[in-house]
């Protein structure tokens, strides 16, 4: 691992889950080469920042809150779709703020989440095999040999949505729309008449007469214009090494890596191989970077993995996802978190990837119940072994769908066909992720030590 770095160099490693069977390689070669001379979709600059806000949430002074589809797609790209999971994310922010006194570092799973590993490179249907769908960068959902055989020009078109997506983040974020005395209209239309959206209103009136009282004492969004904007990265997983190899850019400030195509950038639990293209690729881009952390990992392998990725300990360089799933999260953390003691590392939780069933009617779902199980098992885990808990990355959307089960609208399996619409994993839809928000804060809260009496208990 001590070899030379280049942007490259994971070509000569084992690489799982790429993409080998594009009909023409020599256009896949040229799309790669027209990629390099695109814009970055994001800055050095930025990307340090994160790296910065991920450092604190490391020390225990924020919280991560990273959520989004678990694939974009081509299909169901739209303003109100961006608009509407922005908004989700800045609710939830509102609700973890209030109750763990902390500063929320907000990620969208957005602007870039496209390809996916598969568990299985091909599907049969009606005794016809196809390849897998693997993403709309990749090929395409419908059962035909022409939609599923891989396409470099999805490549450009991901690019192409993903500019577009990350501008109107940015919009929402910086022109208005996020000042927190909009914070009334952030709720969506079906969470309205909801108990959540009922919380939600009782919050947001405290902060409204906050807000009153600050500009009472002069504090205004006139006076401190950090009060109309949010701060907001992106982030996806590093699956197609390909494309982020292609936006990767010497940072002419530091003479450094980065990958442009988003803040930060993951690697997937079935591509962290130790001796594998994806370590290779992400030890050298200076982005703040995520591994999952799933149920067979051990911890010498996982110390093995920091040893590559985070070898000076930068604090909130890296950022390990357990994914364990609530059945197995406690036989598996207590002595993962130990080994990473002092390793300067953020623990946050996937609660989604380790609870995963069919359902028996074919559809492929997530019980309520287990995703919260497994939040809450990680609070009291990491409360137990004396780490933070610092944050959860989610799978979920503003839209009103139905593919997990439960909630406080109780969704049964007979209720997921009717608006199932993910192109993977099954996402909590916005009444469930801001009920979610609700449960995890009280569970914060609990934990939130009175500084007097930790004064007092240092005495
Ligand atoms: C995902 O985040 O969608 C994913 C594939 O997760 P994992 O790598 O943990 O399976
Ligand atoms: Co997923």
């Amino acid at each position: 691992m001590t070899e030379h770095w280049n942007p490259a160099s994971w070509r000569a490693k084992p690489a799982k889950h790429i993409p080998t069977d594009y009909p023409d390689q020599a256009e896949l070669s040229r799309v790669e080469t027209q990629l390099r001379k695109m814009p970055p979709l994001v800055f050095a600059g930025e990307a340090r920042r994160l790296k910065g806000l991920l450092g604190d949430v490391a020390a225990g002074k924020a919280f991560l809150l990273q959520g989004g589809d678990c694939a974009e797609s081509f299909k169901e790209f739209a303003a109100d779709n961006i608009r509407d999971t922005f908004r989700l994310i800045l609710q939830m922010a509102v609700v973890l703020t209030f109750a763990g006194g902390k500063p929320i570092v907000k990620v969208g799973r957005m602007a870039g989440q496209f390809g996916k590993p598969r568990s299985s490179p091909v599907e049969t249907i009606g005794g016809v095999e196809l390849p897998s769908y693997r993403g709309d960068n990749i090929n395409g959902m419908d059962f035909t040999p022409e939609s599923r055989t891989p396409d470099p020009q999805r490549l450009i078109q991901a690019y192409g949505q993903s500019s577009s997506t990350l501008n109107l983040l940015r919009a929402f974020a910086g022109g208005g729309y996020a000042d927190l005395y909009n914070i009334h209209r952030w709720t969506l239309g079906f969470v309205n008449d909801s108990p959540q959206g009922a919380r939600y209103r009782e919050l947001s009136e405290k902060i409204s007469e906050a807000l009153t009282f600050m500009a009472a004492i002069g504090v205004t969004p006139e006076t401190h214009p950090e009060m109309h904007r949010v701060e907001f990265f992106t982030s996806h997983e590093g699956l197609l090494l390909g494309y982020e190899e292609a936006m990767t850019r010497v940072d002419s400030t530091s003479g450094e890596w980065y990958d442009t195509s988003a803040h930060l950038l993951w690697i997937g639990e079935r591509t962290r191989q130790l001796d594998g293209a994806h370590i290779e690729f992400f030890r050298g881009i200076r982005n703040p970077i995520g591994v999952k952390v799933g149920p067979t990992l051990e911890a010498d392998e996982l110390n093995r993995l920091i040893d590559v990725l985070n070898p000076k300990a930068e604090p909130g360089r890296l950022t390990l996802y357990g994914r364990f799933g609530h059945d197995k999260i406690a036989d598996r953390l207590p002595a993962l978190l130990r080994a990473t003691q002092g390793r300067s590392v953020v623990w946050a939780i996937d609660p989604m990837h380790g609870n995963t069933l069919t359902a028996a009617n074919g559809y492929k779902t997530r019980p309520f119940d287990r995703i919260l199980s497994e939040v809450k098992a990680f609070v009291d885990i990491c409360a137990a072994e004396g780490t933070h808990p610092g944050g959860v990355h989610l799978e979920m959307t503003g839209q009103n769908v139905t593919e997990c089960l439960g909630g406080a609208r109780a969704l049964t399996e007979g209720d997921l066909a009717d608006r199932y619409h993910t192109h993977c994993d099954p996402r909590l839809n916005g009444e469930q992720a801001l009920e979610l928000a609700f449960l995890v804060a009280e569970r914060l809260k609990d934990d939130r030590v009175d500084p007097s009496e930790r004064m007092a208990q240092a005495i």
